[in-house]
């Protein structure tokens, strides 16, 4: 009798040979994007009356001209578009652009709450979704990843208004910010889309900008990084909470937060020079007033590139995290495997518990963002390590 296995071995084989055209069949060739800067591929430009710096020099230094975007080069949903293998997904007030691969309503200045001017909040950013999805077939549009990343700019603005708020202001706030983002991801599960991929927020008293606001500070401010933790734990919860609500709710939720203090304490582990102090800008830390007499030559050597925005490596760095890193910094599935998921399955592998446990151990290390002497002692070890390395390869 034959032995099954050369069988069972070859229709691996065979799927395996198979596999590379697997995405045509059936992976998202759709983006969405919304958010805030971060993300901004060039809507702000299309309803500021004032000057945009981000439409000039230096911004885009890298690839050779300006676009619009608040970094020296490319911006995460480049880097996740390419990844996806669609072109770069232009700002939906372009109206000349070319949407079919989806569309970016992202823009510099969107809060949660509140109606700053000359911007998109967030829900005016999904109006501007629903308005326009029969540009998208249906089918694209339930395939679609769509993107976030929103709610820097209310911590700033609540911790700059209440400098000494209690805890039960702080939670009544955070509250108030997360039911309104439930809200705008129910409005966009409403028109079809099931694949959510988001990132928490970034310990935002370590952005350059906020340090110069308070006195030009080296070390992180508290209060606007806790803020992001508050935020951060109910946000995972909240994703938790409508996979099981909604059918069919798939989520990709990445840990901008550790990423980001990591890089700010151990900037030499990850190639930067420095987290500290921004590419562009004047003041202590090169926090306000990014131009092109104040730029950096290197700007890769930067994780922020002016005071509120990474350079264009630390984009990459954290497109490729997102893409495709472990349940450690992005789970419970990473982009790519989110991309994957068949429709209508949901996965319930993110139990609460088992997603927070994978957080907590860096969550442990908070404090040390706010303690100056501990960071300086880091950064001696790095140096050491450094010295270290090369005696041992002159040896
Ligand atoms: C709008 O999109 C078109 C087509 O991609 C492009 O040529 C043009 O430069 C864009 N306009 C602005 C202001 O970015
Ligand atoms: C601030 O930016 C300048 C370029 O204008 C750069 O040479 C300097 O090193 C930056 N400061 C810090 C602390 O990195
Ligand atoms: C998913 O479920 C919806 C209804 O809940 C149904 O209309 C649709 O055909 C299903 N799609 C797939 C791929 O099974």
């Amino acid at each position: 009798m034959a032995n099954p296995k050369p069988h069972l071995f070859s229709l691996s084989f065979l799927s395996l040979l198979l596999l590379p055209h697997f995405p045509t069949v059936s992976l998202a060739q759709t983006l969405f994007v919304f958010g805030d800067g971060l993300y901004d591929a060039g809507n702000k430009q299309f309803v500021s009356s004032n000057r945009v710096d981000a439409s000039f020099p230096p911004y885009g230094m890298t690839v050779g001209e300006p676009t619009g975007r608040w970094s020296d080069g490319r911006i995460v949903p480049d880097y996740l578009a390419s990844f996806m293998g669609v072109p770069h997904i232009p700002p939906i007030l372009n109206g000349t652009a070319d949407f079919s691969h989806g569309a970016n309503f992202a823009i510099a200045d969107a809060t949660v709450l509140g109606s700053p001017p000359e911007t998109l909040t967030f829900s005016q950013q999904v109006i501007k979704f629903s308005d326009n999805k029969n540009k998208w077939s249906a089918q694209a549009r339930s395939e679609a990843v769509y993107l976030f990343y929103i709610g820097s700019d209310d911590y700033l603005k609540f911790a700059k208004n209440n400098p000494n708020p209690s805890d039960d202001q702080k939670q009544a706030f955070v509250d108030r910010v997360i039911t309104a983002i439930e809200a705008e991801l129910k409005v966009i599960y409403g028109t079809g889309g099931r694949k959510f991929a988001l990132h928490n927020l970034a310990p935002l008293g370590c952005l350059p900008a906020v340090k110069q606001a308070n006195g030009n500070v080296q070390e992180c401010v508290k209060l606007p990084s806790e803020m992001a933790e508050l935020h951060n734990k109910k946000l995972l919860q909240l994703l938790v909470e409508l996979s099981r609500q909604l059918s069919g709710f798939q989520y990709s939720f990445y840990d901008f937060f550790s990423s980001i203090k990591d890089r700010v304490i151990k900037s030499k582990t990850y190639t930067f020079e420095t987290g500290m102090a921004a590419c562009c800008g004047t003041g202590s830390v090169n926090g306000t007033s990014c131009s092109t007499n104040n730029v950096c030559s290197k700007p890769d050597d930067y994780l922020f590139f002016d005071g509120k925005h990474l350079t264009q490596e630390g984009n990459l760095q954290v497109g490729h995290l997102m893409w495709g890193a472990d349940p450690v910094v992005v789970g419970p599935n990473n982009l790519r495997e989110l991309l994957f998921l068949p429709l209508n399955t949901t996965v319930m592998l993110a139990d609460i518990e088992e997603a927070m446990a994978a957080m907590s151990p860096k969550q442990n290390k908070i404090e040390s963002l706010y303690d100056i002497k501990m960071m300086e002692s880091e950064m001696e070890n790095q140096w050491l390590y450094q010295v270290g390395k090369a005696v041992s390869f002159l040896i």
